[in-house]
């Protein structure tokens, strides 16, 4: 069965703490959070000082996304805020490998994102090293976007590459998941479903988490 890591992009900042209770306590698994610059993105969100604020308020783990054109700079601070895993965009990084294996080094787990341009070809020299990919199935920056279809054929080639070596990394996608286009991604070899704004938006968080459980 897939999991399910809620993304608190979409929602109200004014409460994170009780927003993070509620994602909780409705049976998400991870929780998301979306880290945005302004230059790698066209927005911006937070910094480790609010991952470090929200740590103490719920005993999920913390994955967070690096939005940002410095992912080595800063993902020591992320950790230490907390972070179980840290995951950052290889189309920012010259030697993933390395940074990679930095972040493993200091007790978090790391993972490669891809955006809906980048292909999964790149990724596959550095698929023995992560614990996690996640392909991007919007253009990072927003939430609420249409799922980018597209993107179910670099999951599967993903998965099957997996498959042929015998690797155990997981497969996570983000942006536009619902019960529609979670269905699709667990089909196609998904593992783990962020979903944003169809959680938070939800009339009845629980029963959205359950209906996204392929
Ligand atoms: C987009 C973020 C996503 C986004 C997902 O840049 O990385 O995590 O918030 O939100 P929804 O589920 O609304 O597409
Ligand atoms: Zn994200």
């Amino acid at each position: 069965m897939v999991k399910i890591s809620a993304s608190i992009l979409n929602s109200d900042f004014s409460r994170l703490a009780e927003e993070i209770r509620r994602a909780e306590s409705a049976g998400v698994d991870f929780l998301h959070l979306d880290i945005m610059d302004g230059h790698f993105v066209p927005n911006l969100t937070v910094g480790p000082q609010v991952v470090e604020s929200l740590r103490p308020h719920t005993r999920l783990p913390f994955e967070v996304h690096l939005m940002i054109t410095d992912p080595a700079q800063y993902a020591p601070a992320f950790i230490k805020a907390g972070s179980d895993l840290i995951l950052f965009h290889l189309e920012v990084v010259a030697r993933p490998e390395k940074l990679l294996a930095e972040i493993q080094a200091s007790g978090a787990r790391a993972g490669l994102v891809v955006n809906p341009e980048t292909p999964a070809e790149p990724v596959l020299p550095f698929i023995h090293l992560v614990d996690q990919v996640l392909v991007m199935t919007v253009r990072p920056g927003f939430g609420g976007q249409k799922f980018i279809e597209a993107s179910l054929e670099k999951v599967a080639v993903l998965d099957g590459e997996r498959r042929r070596r015998g690797l155990k990394f997981a497969i996570e996608v983000d942006g536009g998941v619902n019960p529609e286009t979670g269905r699709r991604c667990a089909a196609a070899g998904v593992d783990i479903l962020v979903a944003g704004t169809y959680l938070f938006k939800a009339p009845d968080f629980r029963a959205a988490v359950e209906s996204l459980r392929f």
